[in-house]
């Protein structure tokens, strides 16, 4: 029986990964199929480093947050490096991963997911057995899926054209094994099939051996706080901001006299409130014209999606609702329930606050920057409509 601890970060990484895919209103998968696909050739290739594997497949493109478009939609261009992101992703994500701690051996895998075995990759242009074998690895399952969503839906075409790239972008030996692992049984149908995926993925990480990790509580606190951070640079001016409103979070609601565990957890769910934004396009959220209807529908549905997230994690199944609810009002003209007075969950009432707060007292191009006694007026002037009266008397004392 495993541990919260040992699925924590699974799972986590897992959600985040898959609303990253989300484009053009759809999930795609890429990184789930691209986890389930190195996995399985690490099987053969690798088999000492499954875990590592599966987690490089899931995070290898999370340094790619910031591009405007999904990135996929780069990858089917054949010279794909004239952004300075795209080039530059490979070191990013490995950066994010190795910030995690214990996955070192990924973020060295992740650095090489663009490297050709002819030398014509990036960053590096390191070819042959230079590069890492998990990153030969990397590369080959990158392309599978690339190819699978470019009009080469055939076992047959993706086989074609992967044999064109054979002694270019990959070796003969992993040539070799992923067409041998693209004919077995019904592998290829299963994960082209949407609903088999979820199915792979979720057997493949409850049995794969969880990573060595430090004791449970400072992890949880160093991984959230690592996926804050990509999560606030979805966005051009929310550097800090997931952060400050779990730290403003907490405080309010020790001061509210909250016990100690609880407010701990309500600090974790205001490091994800913002978390469903890796689901929406950069272009709208950072659009500086009037917003449509449509694009301000889809911003309005971030909470949605932190919600649909974070229920995939076990551990914080009972955070789900606060986080969800940091856009209600007391007055029941928020979103996305529209819910108001005590029928917000507490956490989402204080968060809120700390939202709001932070908002007002961070550098944002629509607004002025306002300092902690003017935005504190404007918290008290907001109670009852906007914010829980009760608790605007308590956070206004311990706000700064
Ligand atoms: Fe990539
Ligand atoms: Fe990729
Ligand atoms: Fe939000
Ligand atoms: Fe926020």
């Amino acid at each position: 029986m495993k541990k919260p601890r040992d699925t924590f970060l699974s799972e986590i990484v897992a959600a985040l990964s898959l609303m990253m895919d989300f484009s053009e209103n759809r999930k795609l998968y890429h990184a789930w199929r691209v986890a389930i696909l190195s996995e399985k050739l690490s099987q053969k290739l690798f088999p000492n480093y499954r875990t590592e594997m599966f987690y490089a497949g899931l995070l290898h493109d999370i340094g790619a947050i910031s591009l405007p478009y999904h990135i996929v939609h780069y990858e089917k261009i054949e010279k794909p490096c004239k952004s300075s992101i795209l080039f530059n992703h490979p070191q990013k994500s490995a950066n994010i991963v190795k910030n995690l701690g214990f996955l070192f051996l990924a973020s060295d895998i992740i650095l090489d997911h663009h490297e050709r075995w002819d030398g014509s990759g990036y960053p590096r242009g390191i070819s042959g057995n230079d590069i890492t074998l998990g990153g030969q690895i990397l590369r080959i399952s990158d392309t599978v899926d690339v190819l699978l969503r470019d009009n080469f839906t055939s076992l047959g075409n993706i086989k074609k054209k992967l044999l064109l790239q054979r002694g270019k972008e990959f070796s003969d030996k992993i040539y070799e094994a992923m067409e041998v692992t693209l004919d077995e049984n019904d592998f290829f149908d299963n994960i082209i099939s949407e609903e088999s995926i979820s199915q792979i993925v979720l057997k493949i990480m409850k049995n794969l051996t969880p990573p060595n990790m430090v004791p449970f509580e400072s992890e949880m606190d160093e991984i959230v706080k690592v996926f804050a951070d990509v999560i606030d640079a979805k966005h051009n001016y929310t550097a800090g901001h997931s952060k400050r409103v779990a730290i403003y979070t907490y405080n309010i609601a020790k001061a509210l006299g909250i016990p100690e565990e609880q407010a701990k957890k309500l600090k974790v769910a205001g490091y994800l409130h913002d978390a469903g934004k890796v689901a929406i396009p950069r272009a709208i959220l950072d659009k500086p014209g009037r917003l449509t209807m449509d694009e301000y529908k889809l911003i309005k549905n971030h909470p949605v999606f932190t919600m649909e997230i974070m229920s995939m994690i076990h551990c914080l199944k009972d955070m789900v609702i606060i986080a969800g609810s940091h856009h209600e009002r007391y007055d029941g003209m928020g979103y996305p329930g529209r819910l108001s007075r005590d029928t917000i969950p507490l956490g989402g009432r204080i968060m809120a606050i700390a939202d709001a707060y932070d908002a007002m007292t961070s550098e944002r191009p629509y607004q002025n920057k306002r300092n902690s006694v003017e935005a504190k007026d404007i918290l008290i002037k907001n109670s009852r409509s906007q914010f829980d009266p009760e608790i605007v008397k308590v956070a206004v004392k311990v706000l700064s």
